[in-house]
């Protein structure tokens, strides 16, 4: 199987797009590392994972506090696959954005990852080979009024991505990153499961996505089928990007 032998960090893999891309990326082959706050959340994908004949492990981090950050980092040692998929979406006008609530979406959704792979990527280079996905978001390539800071954090991400890129050339590392358009997963039907649907209504596949389609693409990216895609950002948003 095409990650037979491989170690894998998904960030944020107890829910949603990460709980599918650690599934995933398992029955490839993968040894999956799953993270988050939520231990029966973990434990419950841990179990997924095992009841389909994988291999995983759930070690709990705050992806808000650098500290667990790094303390990660040290944990996981050495990976072949890292996912950057954590992130949260608490939506606010500009005006209407208090600072602390800010501050967290850029720790979580651009600190933690920054970190992660800085303490990462250098053992995927020393070794050869490695793949990064950054999961970012479609909207970062259109306006969505009430998305100002989280858009602005997904766009930092594609910066990072491309950044990475070039900073680890010739190294045998890929760095990608996805951008999901509407995707059912706990989180969105959390926070507002009509403009959720709404969103996906638009696009020109007229529906939302599930997490399962993402993390398909994400798992893409990381293989070795993706193995001269470098430094880009695949948009699997039902063409809502383009019309
Ligand atoms: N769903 C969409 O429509 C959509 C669209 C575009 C982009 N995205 C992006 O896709 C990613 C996944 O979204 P999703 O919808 O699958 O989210 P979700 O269902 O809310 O799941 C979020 C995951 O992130 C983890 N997480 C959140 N805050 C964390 C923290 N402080 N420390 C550690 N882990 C944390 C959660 O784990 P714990 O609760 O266990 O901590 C959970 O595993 C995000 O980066 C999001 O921005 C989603």
């Amino acid at each position: 199987m095409e990650f037979d032998g491989q170690l894998a960090l998904v960030t944020g893999s107890t829910a949603g797009i990460g709980r599918e891309t650690a599934r995933l990326l398992a029955a490839g082959g993968a040894t999956v590392i799953v993270t988050g706050r939520d231990e029966a959340r973990g434990a419950r994908t841990v179990a997924s994972i095992e009841a389909d004949g994988g291999r995983a492990k759930f070690l709990a981090a705050d992806m808000a506090d650098l500290a667990s950050v790094r303390a990660l980092a040290e944990a996981v040692g050495e990976v072949d696959v890292l996912v950057n998929n954590a992130g949260i979406f608490p939506f606010a006008a500009t005006v209407d954005q208090d600072e602390e609530g800010f501050q967290r979406l850029f720790d979580v959704n651009v600190r933690a990852p920054f970190f992660l792979t800085a303490a990462l990527l250098p053992g995927m280079a020393a070794r050869g080979r490695g793949s990064v996905v950054n999961v970012s978001t479609s909207a970062t390539s259109f306006a969505v009024p009430g998305a100002a800071a989280y858009s602005a954090t997904k766009a930092a991400l594609e910066s990072l991505t491309r950044t990475w890129a070039v900073e680890f050339r010739g190294t045998g590392v890929r760095v990608n990153a996805i951008a999901p358009g509407a995707t059912v997963t706990e989180g969105t039907q959390a926070l507002a499961p009509d403009a959720v649907d709404e969103t996906g209504r638009k696009s020109p596949l007229g529906r939302t996505a599930s997490a399962r389609e993402i993390a398909e693409a994400v798992v893409f990216l990381a293989s070795p089928r993706a193995a001269y895609v470098h430094g880009e950002l695949l948009q699997a948003d039902g063409g809502r990007t383009i019309g």
